[in-house]
C-alpha cells in the first residue's frame, strides 16, 4: 500500500482492500476472469488457499513468502551431477544444494526455501519429490525441473543439469 496512489493512477491497475467500504470481493475478482486469464496471487497463505479452491489450478500463478511443510520422510539418496560428471550422497537431514556448495559445485540460490526459484535446476533423468512453491502443480508432474534447496529425489536415479 505504500504505492497506492501511483497504482490508482495506472489504467491497468485495479486497487481494492478489504477495509475499503465498496471493494469486490475475492468472488467477484474471479468471476470477473475471462477466457485464459491466469489469476497472479501473492499474499498470505489463507488467501492463496481460498483462491486457489475456487479456481483451477491451470489457471493460478502463486509467490509464497513460507514455504511448504514437507510431507512425508527424508531419506538419503544419491544424484548425479551430470555436467560435473559427479555422484554425490544427499543424507536425510541435508538437501541437495548444501550437498552441492560443500562439494564446490556453482549453484545459484537464495531463499533456501523453495520459495523463490532460483535454484530452480533442469532433471536429465529420475523422479523429484517436489516440495517447492514456484512450481505450478502441472509443471511439478512434467518433472523437467526442481528446486533443489528443498525437492529430493522420490526414489531410483536422479541426474540433474548440474
Ligand atoms: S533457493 Fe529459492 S527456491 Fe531454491
Amino acid at each position: 500500500m505504500a504505492f497506492a496512489q501511483r497504482l490508482r493512477d495506472d489504467d491497468h491497475v485495479t486497487l481494492s482492500a478489504r477495509d475499503l467500504p465498496d471493494a469486490p470481493g475475492l468472488d467477484a475478482y474471479l468471476a470477473a476472469m475471462t477466457g485464459n486469464e491466469l489469476a497472479y496471487c501473492c499474499g498470505p497463505a489463507p488467501m492463496l488457499e481460498a483462491v486457489a479452491a475456487r479456481i483451477p489450478e491451470t489457471r493460478l500463478r502463486t509467490e509464497r513468502f513460507t514455504a511448504v511443510k514437507p510431507v512425508g520422510t527424508d531419506t538419503s539418496f544419491e544424484v548425479e551431477l551430470v555436467r560435473s560428471g559427479r555422484t554425490l550422497t544427499v543424507p536425510e537431514n541435508r538437501s541437495i544444494l548444501d550437498v552441492a556448495l560443500e562439494a564446490g559445485v556453482h549453484v545459484l540460490y537464495s531463499c533456501t526455501e523453495g520459495t523463490c526459484g532460483t535454484c530452480e535446476t533442469d532433471i536429465h533423468q529420475g523422479e523429484a519429490d517436489h516440495r517447492d512453491s514456484v512450481l505450478t502443480p502441472a509443471e511439478q508432474r512434467a518433472n523437467t525441473t526442481m528446486m533443489i534447496c528443498v525437492s529430493r529425489s522420490s526414489g531410483g536415479h536422479l541426474a540433474l543439469d548440474l
